[in-house]
């Protein structure tokens, strides 16, 4: 029961504090109703670490790609390579043009 109650107040000072102040992803997602089994599966302790195909249960890349083209040139929705979701939609940290590393692409995340 100690032990659960310390690693609450450590998921607490990790996620819950540090979100209040920022607002990452992954508190945009539970205030829309997710919770962390979504992306993580039902096994806390033994949290899955989402990659792609997890955000891809929900979201669809074409229909994004769609919606962002007129913003986004290159489109990293439809990149050739290195594309993957979670390279820049962080959900714990702020998010980041990953694309930069390498590309001189401008693109602007939105938090
Ligand atoms: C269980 C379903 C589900 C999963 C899994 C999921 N999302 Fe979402 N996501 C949503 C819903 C619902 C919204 C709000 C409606 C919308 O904007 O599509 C959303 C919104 C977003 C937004 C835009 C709004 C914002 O506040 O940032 C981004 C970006 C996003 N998700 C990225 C991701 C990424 C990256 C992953 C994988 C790590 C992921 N999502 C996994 C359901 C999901
Ligand atoms: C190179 C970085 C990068 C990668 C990789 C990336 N995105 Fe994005 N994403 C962006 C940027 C930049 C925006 C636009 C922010 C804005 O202006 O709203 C965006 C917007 C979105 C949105 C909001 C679209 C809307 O309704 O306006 C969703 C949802 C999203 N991305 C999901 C995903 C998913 C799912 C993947 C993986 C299949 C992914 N993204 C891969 C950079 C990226
Ligand atoms: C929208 C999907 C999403 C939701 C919802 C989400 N996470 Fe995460 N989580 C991620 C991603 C992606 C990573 C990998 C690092 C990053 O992107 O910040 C991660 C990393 C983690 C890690 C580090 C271990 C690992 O697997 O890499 C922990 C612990 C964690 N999340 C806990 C939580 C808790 C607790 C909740 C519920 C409050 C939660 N997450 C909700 C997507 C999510
Ligand atoms: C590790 C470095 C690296 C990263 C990260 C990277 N690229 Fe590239 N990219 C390259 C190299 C090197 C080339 C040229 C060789 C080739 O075509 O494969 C290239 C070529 C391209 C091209 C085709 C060439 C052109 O200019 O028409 C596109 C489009 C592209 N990248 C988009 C992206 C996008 C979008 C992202 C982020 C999701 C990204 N790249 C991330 C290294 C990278």
């Amino acid at each position: 029961m100690k032990r659960l109650a310390l690693l609450l107040a450590s998921a607490c000072l990790l996620f819950g504090t540090a979100a209040s102040a920022a607002d990452f992803g992954a508190d945009r997602h539970v205030a829309r109703g997710l919770e962390c089994a979504s992306c993580h599966g039902p096994d806390m302790k033994n949290p899955e670490t989402p990659d792609e195909n997890t955000c891809l249960k929900c979201h669809n890349r074409d229909q994004i790609a769609e919606k962002t083209n007129s913003r986004l040139n290159p489109n990293p929705h439809k990149a050739p390579h290195n594309g993957d979701c979670t390279l820049c939609h962080l959900q714990h940290e702020p998010e980041e043009n990953y694309c930069a590393q390498c590309h001189k692409f401008d693109f602007k995340m939105k938090h």
